[in-house]
């Protein structure tokens, strides 16, 4: 359990060559992460003009996973710094030919890069890549390990709604022990002092979670009327194996959030999900879309964060 770091932390000098996950920051650099990401908000939602702070920097997205938002997000995040930046088409390079992970990475290396943003289904290759490479590794989701940015975009979020995360009890709900996102959610949010509730079927609860700092509740209708934050989790069929829970309607009869459970909350809920949402599973329509959700502007913070985060890699710490 993190005891040791205050509620009351204040933000400190960033330091790190990589982020690999929030597990591995205080609560003093998570706060200066969201205090930069602060600093890029206008020009995130751009009515301020591009920055040149990563002029001459080359980032690559290196992604052997699917991904809708983060790899788009980390793209428009380093242009709108100045940077120059480069996909890599993991399915159509020589991996394919039985080149090594380490030696493909290598070989973008040698092309001049700064920061390689990676995406991948084995926890810790974004660690292994940090071993092995000079220029930042950024961790855009190891399996179902950590995913700081999604983390730290929730968390930013939150802040910039609420105005606080000390105090605030934020239920985590649905598929834990396949996400990456809880994982991150979990430090970040232990860390900067809030009550984390980690809620969903038994079998998708790993069972020493509560050794993260977090209450575990099987029963979604006892714990919401006590959150101020629900963050709503995808069930990972991909990463499952079959029979961890009996249906996706009775999931929905016992998780999913609809308007009638919603009425059981706090007018002021605030309702999250690192999408993509599965419609008519962990939430319906009016919900996604109702006055409650901030789903789409944790996408428009995501720029922000990304931003943030990119400057204090790349940037020259002058
Ligand atoms: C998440 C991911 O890939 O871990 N999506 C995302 O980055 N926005 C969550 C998910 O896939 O459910």
């Amino acid at each position: 359990m993190n005891t040791d770091q205050s509620a009351e932390a204040k933000p400190t000098p960033w330091t790190h060559r990589h982020l690999l996950g929030l597990e591995e920051l205080t609560a003093g650099e998570i706060l200066t992460i969201l205090d930069v990401a602060e600093d890029h908000v206008a020009l995130s939602t751009r009515q301020e003009k591009k920055r040149n702070t990563l002029q001459d920097k080359v980032v690559v997205t290196l992604f052997f996973e699917p991904s809708t938002r983060t790899r788009a997000s980390f793209h428009f995040a380093a242009r709108r710094l100045g940077a120059e930046v480069s996909d890599f088409a993991a399915a159509v390079s020589s991996l394919n030919k039985g080149e090594t992970f380490i030696d493909t990475a290598r070989n973008i290396e040698a092309m001049g890069i700064d920061a390689v943003v990676v995406r991948h289904s084995v926890p810790g290759a974004p660690h292994l890549l940090a071993q092995h490479l000079r220029c930042s590794i950024i961790n855009a989701g190891d399996g179902a390990h950590e995913h700081p940015t999604q983390g730290l975009l929730d968390i930013f979020t939150i802040r910039r709604i609420k105005g606080r995360i000390a105090g605030l009890t934020v239920g985590l709900v649905g598929d834990i022990a396949h996400s990456r996102v809880a994982r991150s959610n979990i430090h970040g949010l232990v860390k900067l002092g809030a009550r984390v509730i980690v809620c969903g079927p038994p079998t998708l609860i790993p069972a020493d979670i509560r050794a993260l700092g977090v209450e575990v509740d099987y029963h979604l209708d006892r714990i919401l009327p006590q959150c101020d934050v629900v963050n709503v989790l995808r069930i990972q069929f991909e990463r499952q194996r079959s029979g961890l829970f009996p249906s996706i309607q009775e999931y929905f009869r016992l998780y999913g959030m609809h308007a009638g459970r919603l009425a059981e909350a706090r007018p002021d809920l605030l309702l999250l999900a690192p999408g993509p949402i599965n419609r008519g599973v962990e939430l319906t329509p009016e919900v996604a879309d109702g006055p409650n959700s901030a789903i789409l502007q944790q996408v428009t913070n995501g720029l922000a964060v990304r931003m943030a985060v990119l400057s204090l890699l790349c940037g020259d710490r002058s």
